[in-house]
């Protein structure tokens, strides 16, 4: 990754901070909430292999209840199986890259790809290819949306894009505790917060 000279400034700043004698009373640079770079490396180091919530499982408390939401440059579809398992899958057409679900939310048994008509599941699976039946090298079997990684902790909906960091329950089970007397089944917009 090539940084600029901007990022690499604030890179020198912010590593002087524990050293500095009144560190305590330091606030991050203006920069640090703006510059290009710095965005880059935390998009590299934290949210591309972070426990990000996205949302409640009661927004989508029905089988076919599914939104979409985008994590990063990754368009994601959530939805509700018709096992009642909520997945994160991609909304990216496995034929020609068309984005699946178009509009923030719905309810669904198939999801069907405007453009040329491909069908898929709650599951992602490939359920139906039109205009494939003359292909002999295409397996609709082996064709499915990929799933990115999602936990549902205390009805928080949360994704990781990692396939390779450990899973979040085990992360917040001391929160278990403390929360479980706060918590509502309501919307994550409905939620009414007291600090
Ligand atoms: S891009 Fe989805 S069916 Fe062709």
């Amino acid at each position: 990754m090539t940084l600029s000279a901007v990022t690499d400034r604030l890179l020198d700043t912010l590593a002087a901070y524990p050293g500095t004698e009144d560190a305590a009373s330091l606030t991050l640079p203006p920069e640090a909430y703006t510059d290009p770079g710095l965005y880059e490396i935390e998009k590299e180091t934290i949210f591309k292999h972070e426990w990000l919530l996205i949302g409640r499982a009661n927004d989508i408390p029905d089988p076919g209840d599914w939104f979409t939401f985008q994590v990063l440059d990754e368009p994601l579809l959530i939805v509700r199986g018709t096992d009642g398992e909520i997945r994160a899958l991609s909304n990216i057409c496995r034929h020609r890259y068309m984005p699946i679900a178009l509009d923030e939310k719905g309810l669904a048994k198939r999801f069907v790809c405007a453009y040329h008509g491909w069908v898929y599941g709650t599951d992602g699976r490939l359920v139906a290819a039109p205009l494939m039946e003359g292909s002999l090298a295409f397996e609709k079997e082996s064709c499915k949306l990929p799933e990115h990684r999602l936990e549902v902790w205390q009805g928080f909906i949360f994704v990781n894009l990692d396939d390779n960091t450990p899973p979040l329950a085990p992360q917040l089970h001391e929160a278990d505790a403390m929360l479980e007397n706060c918590l509502t089944s309501a919307p994550l917009g409905q939620i009414e917060w007291f600090s």
